[in-house]
């Protein structure tokens, strides 16, 4: 059961539509919602996610006479909804009567309630509570029919994520005795012969609280696995409660990449609990190239639903309210935006939220509904959108194809995020950026995996900053190569295990980078970092920046050097069956240096773009097929207006390209052809 379950329901429709709040209207206001929701075609909304303290204004006495009419109110009108369970934010009266529910930072300060959120992940409290409103909930409405699919919590540890309070260290203390079973494993676990840590009982053992330097290193990995899976524990609760009375996929939103070790969720391992892998993005204003990490994120979704249509459970139709300058979008950007994500592999686009606030935190954020009303350009593009989205109905349940992949393994992030490294600069999440942009600017479309996914299938893969590498995973990566596969490592890559712990020879020595210096024929014997804005020049491929190393190739072809010192740079070994080669980028590339870097790789690899060509600079081009049809979505973020060779219908329009497809500045086309 996944997102076909959903389009089923929805007529076969692409989902269309976002978070719908009427708690926060007069009732009268919710006729025209719905009368505004038809005339844009909106099929799904989702509701009642920060509805607890109405639904529940004293412990177990529930109210839900409004939420009754909102829900028949929307069935009736032919709207389908995505009904939450209600446990995102715990009432006022919740946090007063049960004040150790609340979460406690790092510095041991307990944060007050007001905001939203407010709860420790291992509070017995809050678990029973969030259980009970769950079961009040589900028991209602299981059975009304304006209901299709289920909404737990929202944005897991967005503002609570990790708690270092009380029920947190109890509970972190459990999950180390379960994971390394005595106290002598942890101790060498954690390396605490090092600056007299040894523990000598599980009670002596704390979250990574503050304290007068670095705490170490594996205890701060550890815990936040451990806070992943303490609030995982949470959803999966409820979604047993939910699952036990209703046959309708159950999801929660994820965060994209906001997933590093300072807000730990680990969503590879949570995707597997999801019936459908749902999405939130919102793009960065600031960010010159941002419709290229929407790309990135939309790619990382496709990843968790391992290939399988998603969900874009929310994005903004113009401003947010949580940047420092909230940029309202440009005419078109909307759509744009819209559409790569399905392009990319979403089968609805949902939107925070359908009206936006009159009152509280978020009342300059956008909504489909602005506060100038229908008279708008946000509002005209709604409706442009509802039309385009049923023009490509025929899209839903496609999958894309890619031939390269991208390794973002959760560890191995969270590893190049602890402290006392080499270089604060040398994080795996820009690096991986790096490489995705040059793969998006030569046209290939890229997945984006973890090291232990079923890789075969791809022809490149990129490991960008593979900072911690487990046995198992090396092992893998070394029979891809071996199997024919391309493989690319790049510094700071293989160097320590899943203890955080150095891949090296006390005796024999050997080089970094540890797990992968034989697979790679390189063995490097000293990091050389550079300062903050400094350059290196390379005898190819530009200049990086950054990194750089001292050391030899063992076996490998120097395919660059570093013009300071001579080491290798970018290096290739081919297979040692004569097929496949790994390469080592030993630096951070700029994206001259990538793009020409890439000219070498993808016919290697026998990686090709697309349309067989590389796009015109800022033109997205992706595919989604059925294996019978394919549908190219060609999507222009430049000022240019752009012509490409692309024959089919295009369906937006409903005109045929007559073998040249001409996109205006800013314009999007999904041409549609036999496969
Ligand atoms: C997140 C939340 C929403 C809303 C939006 C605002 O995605 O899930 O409730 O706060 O951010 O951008």
């Amino acid at each position: 059961m996944a997102m076909d379950y959903i389009i089923e329901k929805l007529g076969g429709r692409i989902a269309f539509g976002g978070d719908y709040n009427p708690e926060q209207w007069p009732e009268e206001i919710w006729k025209h919602d719905v009368a505004l929701m038809k005339e844009a075609g909106v099929n799904l909304v989702s509701v009642g996610i920060f509805s607890w303290a109405l639904l529940e204004p004293e412990e177990g006495r529930y109210e839900f006479g409004w939420l009754d009419r909102a829900l028949d109110l929307l069935y009736t009108n032919g709207i389908s909804v995505d009904l939450a369970n209600a446990s995102a934010s715990p009432p006022p009266w919740f946090s007063r009567k049960y004040p150790d529910s609340l979460p406690v930072d790092a510095d041991g300060v307990r944060q007050s309630y007001g905001s939203r959120q407010a709860f420790a992940a291992c509070s017995p409290d809050y678990r029973r509570a969030a259980a009970a409103l769950t079961t009040a909930i589900v028991q209602r409405y299981a059975g009304h029919p304006a209901v299709v699919m289920w909404h737990v919590h929202n944005e897991y540890g967005c503002h609570n994520q990790p708690d270092f309070g009380p029920h947190a260290e109890r509970g972190f203390q459990e999950w180390l005795q379960r994971r390394y079973g005595n106290l002598e494993a942890l101790n060498k676990a954690w390396g605490t012969a090092f600056w007299s840590q040894h523990y000598y009982d599980w009670a002596e053992i704390l979250p990574p609280r503050r304290s007068g330097t670095w705490v170490n290193p594996t205890q701060q990995l550890d815990f936040a696995r451990f806070s992943s899976d303490a609030l995982l524990e949470c959803f999966n609760a409820e979604a047993d409660i939910i699952r036990a009375h209703s046959k309708h996929p159950v999801t929660t939103n994820f965060m994209g990449f906001n997933m590093g070790l300072n807000a730990p969720v680990d969503y590879w391992r949570w995707s597997g609990h999801m019936d459908v892998v749902s999405n939130d993005h919102y793009l960065i204003a600031a960010d010159e190239r941002n419709f290229q990490e929407l790309a990135m994120t939309a790619d990382l979704t496709r990843g968790w639903a391992q290939g399988k249509p998603w969900l874009l459970m929310e994005h903004s139709t113009s401003a947010v309210n949580w940047q420092p300058r909230n940029i309202a979008k440009a005419p078109g950007e909307m759509l744009r935006n819209s559409l790569q994500h399905v392009a990319r592999g979403t089968d609805g686009v949902l939107f925070f939220q359908w009206r936006a606030s009159r009152a509280g935190a978020e009342k300059f954020h956008s909504g489909l509904v602005p506060h100038a009303g229908r008279d708008s350009k946000v509002w005209r593009e709604v409706v442009e959108l509802g039309r385009a989205l049923e023009s490509i109905s025929e899209v839903a349940g496609s999958t894309v194809k890619a031939e390269a992949c991208i390794i973002h393994d959760t560890d191995a992030r969270w590893g190049t995020e602890l402290d006392s490294h080499p270089s604060e600069d040398a994080r795996n999440l820009p690096e991986t950026r790096r490489w995705h942009d040059a793969l998006y600017r030569a046209g290939v479309t890229t997945d984006i995996r973890q090291s232990t996914d079923d890789l075969s299938g791809y022809k490149l893969v990129i490991a960008p900053m593979l900072y911690l590498v487990t046995d198992e995973a090396a092992a893998k990566l070394h029979e891809y190569v071996e199997a024919g596969g391309t493989l690319v490592i790049t510094y700071f890559s293989g160097i320590v295990d899943q203890k955080d712990h150095i891949r090296m020879d006390p005796v024999n020595g050997g080089g970094y980078p540890g797990a992968f210096s034989e697979l790679l024929g390189v063995s490097m014997e000293e990091f050389f970092p550079l300062r903050s804005g400094d350059a290196v020049g390379l005898s190819r491929f530009g200049s990086g920046t950054v990194w750089s190393e001292l050391g030899k190739a063992t076996g490998a072809e120097v395919l660059a050097t570093f013009d300071d010192g001579g080491s290798p740079a970018v290096t290739r070994r081919a297979g040692s069956t004569g097929r496949g080669a790994a390469y080592y980028v030993a630096t951070s590339l700029g994206s001259a240096g990538l793009a020409e870097l890439l000219q070498l790789l993808c016919p290697d690899a026998g990686v090709e773009p697309v349309l067989g060509i590389q796009p015109p600079e800022d033109v997205e081009i992706v595919r989604r097929s059925n294996g019978a049809k394919d549908w190219t979505f060609v999507i222009n973020h430049s000022a240019q207006n752009v012509q490409v060779p692309l024959d089919g219908v295009e369906l937006l329009s409903g005109t045929a390209t007559g073998g040249t497809l001409n996109l205006t500045a800013g314009g999007v086309a999904v041409v549609a052809a036999p496969a």
